[in-house]
């Protein structure tokens, strides 16, 4: 199927955030078609971060409405910021840590990645630790060189990313640029820590068909080197069966981490 690109503007009128976290995270079952795509993300995320060094500030691109990423992080991380392109996303984010009770309910995430660290009783307490450890909640456009513009951030030590890139990209020159203007926005020897999708043309919020920059491993991989990243770790989980899953087409998820060169 030849579908249409779906653009920033077209992701700011149409990504209604609260039909994608009801479609996408509701906990374990995230959405039935995609089988077990949660826990072996939320696995990857948490032993990532247990088994490397504390770091001091990380970013995440494109979080959309989601918190369960910087929720994997935060026992680890002194600082984070997180950012999307929709203001929609940014206010889901806003509402949650200003405690508001229409917000999205993210504790069968915390109780979850609590129990893969060994104290699921501390979940309120992770709760409370990633409230205070989100700084600022930004709008950020990862097609400009300086993502964040106007604001301009100190390089952080770590950057996270999930299904974001593939998602804002029409073209695999806009991915490699895209890749190039987010790693400017980590440290030299700093951490990327990306999960997305491999072969997915599309996927499905609320019906509407939103776009996906089809690629697979072998080219992920020559983007991450090109733009100066050193790959340690490349997860993939293989995706269900494509007549099961109406809702997108991806082939396989990846979760990778790399480390930027000290000379890039
Ligand atoms: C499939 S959602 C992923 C959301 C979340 N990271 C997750 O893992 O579920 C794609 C996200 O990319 C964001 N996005 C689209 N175009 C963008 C752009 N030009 N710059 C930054 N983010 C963009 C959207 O707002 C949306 O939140």
């Amino acid at each position: 199927m030849e579908l249409h690109f779906t653009d920033g503007d077209c992701y700011e009128e149409k990504f209604n955030s609260r039909i994608y976290l009801e479609t996408y995270y509701l906990f374990p079952s995230g959405h039935l078609q995609e089988g077990e795509y949660l826990p072996f993300f939320l696995k990857n995320m948490v032993k990532a971060f247990s088994s490397g060094p504390k770091i001091h500030t990380l970013l995440e691109i494109g979080c959309g409405p989601c918190l369960h990423s910087a929720l994997c992080a935060s026992e680890y991380v002194e600082e984070i910021v997180v950012t999307d392109y929709v203001s929609n996303n940014r206010r889901e984010i806003e509402l949650w840590l200003q405690n508001d009770p229409g917000a999205f309910d993210w504790s069968p995430f915390t109780k979850f990645v609590c129990e893969l660290e060994g104290n699921r009783k501390q979940w309120a307490e992770k709760e409370k630790k990633l409230r205070d450890s989100i700084k600022q909640v930004l709008m950020c456009d990862i097609h400009q060189s300086n993502p964040l513009y106007p604001v301009e951030l100190e390089p952080v030590d770590c950057l996270l990313t999930s299904l974001c890139l593939e998602a804002a990209c029409k073209d695999k020159t806009a991915y490699c640029n895209a890749l190039r203007n987010v790693t400017s926005l980590l440290k030299p020897g700093g951490v990327l820590i990306m999960a997305g999708v491999l072969n997915e043309t599309f996927y499905k919020v609320n019906e509407y068909v939103f776009s996906c920059l089809t690629f697979d491993r072998v080219f992920l991989e020559k983007a991450l080197k090109e733009v100066g990243y050193e790959i340690e770790q490349f997860e993939t989980f293989t995706g269900p069966d494509k007549s099961v899953n109406t809702l997108s087409d991806f082939e396989a998820a990846f979760f990778l981490v790399a480390h930027k060169h000290k000379n890039v």
